[in-house]
């Protein structure tokens, strides 16, 4: 007998039909009904095997988490919630899990709890819902781009270049731990540490990915990216994924266009093809706020929320606008907010999140921030004093998506980035792209996990990828 899947074997009436299937148990009541998951949906099956099928001792070894392998009857359900069952006839302990010492019991477990013990916190319906939704969403990614004609690039993770110009990198080093060469003054020489060069792990695949749209036309990326910021936020990781279009001939409304285009694609995707698991998040994240206070709950559910984004366009408004939206809140006139509030200012968190969740209620686009808080590859407007960036915020997470039309013109490039300190000669590569045949382009960076938080409805980022990597965060 071949080996069903349980979300398959439960989609379809297979009543009548013998099959086996393969899981951990998740309960066993009775001595009688197995509760077993396989991984494939948060919808056990119940397994029954007859009184007297089993002998004293195997029963015994049906605990939480074992592993079983059983081949049975298909029948109709007399329980609640559930339309079939399987009547076992053959029945294999794979794997023994000793109850006493497995950490995760048949109860809920608070977030933090399962956060020290990641290594297993898939095998809980909260988290089996948030991988399988955020492989849906990954899938949906390279479904769109593929779609459009997009070409997948593969950008390094190991390169000599600090892509963003803001220093927040982790070196890499085949130095001697033991013995490592040191300067005059004892401290160590990181100056040729990768094999008698300088590197670093990227922080974005975007340098990379603009020779390659400036070749192929439209390229994205879609791999991991490191940042060594030691914030302890809710929203940040010191390695996360990033998807990173560029477009060759393309300015900052259609990129605009194409982001807000394809954050909906893929909550739609998401919905249509996994709506089961984002429900049981909806109804995860409903409980959740029951216990908070009225004023502390979301105005929509998780459901509603999403449908909304998928429905309706993003706001658009002018880094400008957004300042002087700030002056005039009432938020600002009674002194709520922490950080100043002026012109120039790097929005905070909580100046972005009111943006989005007082005032627009809904994902913001902010366009033409002041160029001196932005990269030294972004396009500078003819006011001399913005570029032609776009930031999304979204509502709970704040900005989920950075980007911008590319400053193609040699000459404002080369001496914006010797005003920024930025090295011309080592970018001379990138620098190409702009010698020969240079073209408008544009392009962005979505967080993925940030994404993963605002489609699952998690509130730690930590939550939403398998093995966070945080500030003292690395054991496995
Ligand atoms: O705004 P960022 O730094 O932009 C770039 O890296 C550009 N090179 C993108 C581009 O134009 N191709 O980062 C882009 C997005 C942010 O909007 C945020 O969603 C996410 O990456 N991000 C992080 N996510 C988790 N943890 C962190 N430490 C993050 N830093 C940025
Ligand atoms: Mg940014």
């Amino acid at each position: 007998n071949k080996r069903v899947k349980i979300k398959d074997l439960l989609a379809t009436d297979a009543t009548g039909q013998e099959v086996t299937v393969m899981g951990w148990v998740r309960g066993f009541r009775n001595n009688q009904f197995i509760a077993l998951n396989d991984g494939s949906t948060n919808n056990n099956l119940q397994v029954v095997v007859e009184l007297g099928m089993l002998d004293e001792t195997t029963l015994k070894r049906i605990t939480t988490s074992a592993s079983i392998k059983v081949t049975g009857e298909v029948v109709p359900s007399l329980g609640k919630g559930q339309k079939l069952e399987l009547k076992a006839k053959t029945f294999e302990i794979l794997g023994d899990s000793d109850a006493e010492a497995y950490p995760i019991q048949p109860k809920k477990h608070s977030l933090e709890f399962l956060r020290e013990k990641a290594h297993l916190r898939f095998r809980t319906n909260t988290f089996g819902a948030v991988f399988r939704v955020r492989h849906t969403l990954a899938f949906a990614i390279h479904k769109f781009f593929h779609e459009k004609g997009f070409v997948y690039m593969h950008t390094p993770i190991i390169t000599a270049s600090d892509a963003e110009g803001a220093g927040e990198m982790f070196r890499v080093t085949t130095l001697p731990f033991d013995n490592p060469p040191r300067n005059e003054d004892g401290t160590i020489d990181f100056k040729e540490d990768f094999f008698g060069k300088s590197t670093n792990l990227t922080v974005s695949g975007q340098l990379e990915g603009e020779l390659g749209a400036t070749a192929f036309g439209e390229i994205y990326t879609f791999g991991p990216t490191f940042r060594a910021e030691n914030s302890n936020t809710a929203r940040h990781l010191a390695e996360f994924w990033m998807i990173e279009p560029e477009m060759a001939f393309c300015d900052l409304e259609d990129n605009m266009n194409l982001a807000e285009e394809f954050i909906r694609y893929i909550i739609k995707y998401a919905l249509d093809h996994n709506r089961e698991d984002i429900e049981f998040l909806a109804q995860r994240l409903a409980d959740e706020e029951k216990s908070l206070p009225q004023d502390k709950r979301s105005e929509m559910g998780l459901l509603e929320k999403l449908d909304f984004v998928v429905n309706n366009q993003f706001e658009r408004i002018t880094y400008t606008e957004a300042i002087d939206i700030l002056l005039q809140s009432p938020a600002y006139k009674k002194k709520k907010f922490q950080y100043d509030v002026k012109w120039g200012i790097d929005m905070q968190s909580e100046h972005e999140r009111y943006l989005v969740e007082k005032h627009f209620k809904k994902p913001v686009i902010v366009t033409n921030y002041p160029k001196d808080i932005k990269a030294f590859y972004m396009r500078v407007n003819d006011d001399g004093k913005t570029v032609a960036a776009m930031d999304i915020l979204a509502p709970g997470i704040g900005e989920i998506v950075g980007g911008s039309q590319r400053e193609e013109r040699l000459d404002v490039l080369t001496s914006r980035m010797a005003d920024m300190h930025v090295p011309v000669e080592e970018l001379s590569w990138y620098l190409d792209t702009r010698r020969f045949g240079t073209v408008p382009h544009a392009g962005f960076g979505l967080g993925f996990e940030r994404l993963v938080l605002f489609v699952t409805g998690m509130t730690n980022i930590r939550d939403v990828i398998a093995f966070p990597r945080t500030p003292k965060n690395a054991e496995f």
